[in-house]
């Protein structure tokens, strides 16, 4: 199994800010107020604000998966090994590029949860601190799906275990900085993995892969994908 692991890195060529590059969203807002449980608790109205505009952005008509997204599409699709994306992203551009195994390990910027009831619900428009579940008709419980500070990442379990069964593990546009994601190349290599990074820049973690490659998404996820199809062993061929 091909286990591909992305960040923010992935999705910045489709207009979407990463976090921590220079204008990064963490340089714009206080992480601790809009991505927090205390934050939320402090201040529920701001921190739905926030995801509202973020949200916001998401859907807007200039927001579209870019060739990243598309060759990920494509290698699941064509790939003699099963695929597996893990993703910290809360957009949704992976499964508009086409991948449809995808765990949203830090949740989805579309869907809100009822801390009541504990639903989950499909959430296109702006949420506020007034709007009523729609399943048990509580108020002031609805929050964004995702996973802040603090809380623990969704999936863990199959994350693990898809970890330890891997034959490559791949590090998309990511600057392993946040964890558990950024132990996952090192629990990939303890199964026996081979380790790729494809990112701008060298990130934190660079020193652990076997094989790097470095530029914008957009060109090197595709070159990658290429060369895997054709060879039909990932992380065997250079690019
Ligand atoms: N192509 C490839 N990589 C890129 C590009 C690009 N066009 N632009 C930026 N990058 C790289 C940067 O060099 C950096 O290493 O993407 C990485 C983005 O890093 P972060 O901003 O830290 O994003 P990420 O690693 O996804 O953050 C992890 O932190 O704040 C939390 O929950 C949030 O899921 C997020 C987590």
């Amino acid at each position: 199994m091909l286990v591909i692991l992305t960040g923010a890195g992935i999705s910045k060529e489709s207009g979407l800010d990463t976090f921590r590059d220079a204008g990064g969203l963490w340089q714009k807002v206080s992480m601790e107020d809009v991505a927090t449980p205390e934050g939320f608790a402090r201040d529920p109205d701001g921190v739905h604000a926030f995801h509202n505009s973020l949200r916001k952005t998401l859907l807007s008509e200039s927001i579209a998966p870019n060739a990243a997204h598309l060759a990920l599409g494509r290698l699941e699709k064509e790939s003699a090994e099963p695929v597996l994306l893990i993703t910290q992203n809360i957009d949704n551009l992976h499964e508009r590029g086409g991948s449809k195994a995808v765990l949203h390990m830090h949740g989805e910027l579309l869907q809100a949860r009822c801390t009541r009831c504990r639903k989950v619900f499909p959430w296109l428009s702006d949420l506020f601190t007034a709007d009523p579940c729609p399943e048990c008709s509580a108020t002031g419980t609805l929050r964004p799906n995702i996973v802040w500070f603090g809380e623990v990442p969704f999936f863990m379990d199959e994350i693990s275990q898809a970890l330890s069964r891997c034959s490559t593990f791949v590090s998309i546009g990511t600057s392993g900085n946040v964890y558990p994601a950024a132990n996952f190349c090192v629990l990939a290599r303890q199964g026996g993995a081979r380790l790729v990074e494809l990112n701008l820049e060298p990130s934190n973690l660079a020193r652990v892969f076997n094989e790097s490659h470095y530029g914008p998404a957009t060109r090197i996820v595709p070159e990658w994908v290429e060369s895997v199809l054709k060879s039909g062993a990932p992380g065997k061929d250079g690019i």
